[in-house]
C-alpha cells in the first residue's frame, strides 16, 4: 500500500484555484511525504505535462486530484435572483458579473490522461466513479482514493472498491468534498467522522480538517486515520501560490465559515464582507463559481481580502511561513513528541 510506503503519513492536500503548485507537490513529495497535483478548474493536458514534470524530478509517490462533473440540477429562478445580488459587486469592482455556465466536460479527457500517465494515486472530489472506471485505474496501477464527508458515503465508495478514502470533516478548508451539497446532513466533526467511518468500513482512512500541527497530525493517527490530509497549513509554504492578501488574513486569528457565496457550493472560509453580504447565495455549482469568477479575479488584482473567497480550515492560525519541507518535518517531529507525551499519560507513573 502505496502509505505505507511514504517517510511521513502526511499528505498535502490538492488546493485547486491559486495555492497548488507544481513546486509545492514536488517539495512536500522529496521531504518524505505526499504531494497532490489539483487539477479542479483545469484542464486534462495541462495535467498530463504537470504528471510528466513530477515524475521526471522525483521517484517518490505523489497524487493527482481530480473533480467528480457536476450534475446539472439547481433552482434557476434562485440563481436568477442570485445574480440581481451580484450587481452592486459588479459596479464595486467595475467588472461583469461571469456567465453562470457548467464546466466544459472534461471527464473522459481526464480519465484518459490518468490511464495514460498511471500517477501513484489519484483522489476525486465530489463524488465516486463508477466501480468499472474504479477498476480500470487500479488496473493500470494507480491507488484510487475518494473523499467522504459522512460514513453513509463511505460504505458506497467501499461498496465501489475504492483503496482508501479521505474523510474530510468539516473543520476543513475549501469546499466540503462529498458527494453531495446537502443543508440536511450533519455536518461531522473529523474526530466522530473517523471514528464512525472505521466503525462502517475496513479500509484505510486519511483524515482531513484541522490538522496543522504535529499534535493535531498525532490526533488523527491515534483515532485510527492511516494518514493526514493537510491543506490550510501549507497555504503559507514558500512554494505555495497563495495570494499576498490570503496570506496575511491566515495570518490573523479571523474566524472561519462555510459559505456558498463564491461558488454556489459549500467551502470554509475565513468570514470577509463578500461572504457576509451574500449569506444567502442558493445551491448552483459551479454556475456560481463562474458567475463569480471576474469579481474575485479584480478583487484579487486590487489586493481586497474583502471581496474574494478566503479558503481556510478552522486551525489556520497554526500555519507557519516557511519552506514546505520544513512544514513536513515540523509536523511530523510534533507529533512524534506528541505520542510519546500521551504514551507517557495513559500508561501511568507508577503509584502516583
Ligand atoms: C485553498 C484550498 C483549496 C482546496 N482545494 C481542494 C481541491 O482542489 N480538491 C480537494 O479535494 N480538496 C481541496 N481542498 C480541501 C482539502 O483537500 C482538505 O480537505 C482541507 O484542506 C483539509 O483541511 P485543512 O485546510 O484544515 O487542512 C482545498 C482546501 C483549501 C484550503
Amino acid at each position: 500500500m502505496i502509505l505505507e510506503a511514504l517517510r511521513y503519513p502526511i499528505i498535502q492536500a490538492p488546493m485547486a484555484g491559486g495555492p497548488s503548485t507544481l513546486a509545492l507537490a514536488l517539495a512536500v513529495t522529496n521531504a518524505g511525504a505526499m504531494g497532490f497535483l489539483a487539477t479542479g478548474y483545469g484542464r486534462a493536458e495541462t495535467t498530463r505535462q504537470e504528471i510528466r514534470e513530477l515524475r521526471s524530478n522525483t521517484d517518490r509517490p505523489f497524487g493527482v486530484n481530480v473533480f467528480i462533473p457536476a450534475a446539472d440540477h439547481f433552482d434557476e429562478q434562485a440563481v436568477d435572483v442570485y445574480l440581481q445580488t451580484l450587481d452592486s459587486e459588479a459596479r464595486r469592482y467595475g467588472v461583469e458579473v461571469g456567465e453562470p455556465r457548467n464546466e466544459e466536460d472534461e471527464w473522459s479527457s481526464f480519465f484518459a490522461v490518468l490511464v495514460d500517465e498511471r500517477p501513484p494515486a489519484v483522489s476525486f472530489t465530489f463524488g465516486c466513479p463508477a466501480a468499472q472506471e474504479i477498476a480500470e485505474l487500479q488496473a493500470h496501477g494507480i491507488s484510487v482514493w475518494v473523499t467522504v464527508i459522512d460514513p453513509a458515503e463511505a460504505v458506497f465508495a467501499h461498496a465501489a472498491g475504492v483503496n482508501a478514502l479521505i474523510v474530510q470533516g468539516v473543520e476543513a478548508g475549501g469546499h466540503r468534498g462529498g458527494f453531495e451539497d446537502r443543508l440536511d446532513g450533519e455536518d461531522l466533526a473529523l474526530l466522530p467522522l473517523l471514528r464512525l467511518t472505521a466503525k462502517a468500513c475496513d479500509l484505510p482512512l486519511i483524515a482531513a480538517g484541522g490538522i496543522a500541527d504535529g499534535p493535531g497530525l498525532a490526533a488523527v493517527l491515534s483515532a485510527g486515520a492511516a494518514a493526514a490530509q493537510i491543506g490550510t497549513a501549507f497555504m503559507l509554504a514558500d512554494e505555495a501560490a497563495t495570494h499576498p492578501a490570503h496570506r496575511e488574513a491566515l495570518a490573523t486569528s479571523a474566524a472561519t465559515g462555510l459559505t456558498r457565496a463564491f461558488s454556489g457550493r459549500q467551502a470554509r472560509g475565513i468570514v470577509n464582507r463578500f461572504q457576509v453580504d451574500h449569506a444567502d447565495a442558493p445551491r448552483a455549482y459551479p454556475q456560481i463559481h463562474y458567475a463569480t469568477s471576474p469579481l474575485r479575479a479584480q478583487a484579487r488584482k486590487l489586493g481586497d481580502s474583502d471581496g474574494f473567497n478566503l479558503w481556510a480550515g478552522q486551525a489556520h492560525s497554526l500555519a507557519k511561513a516557511r519552506p514546505a519541507a520544513e512544514i513536513v518535518e515540523g509536523i511530523a517531529a510534533g507529533a512524534a513528541a506528541a505520542l510519546e507525551d500521551a504514551t507517557a499519560r495513559v500508561v501511568g507513573k507508577g503509584d502516583g
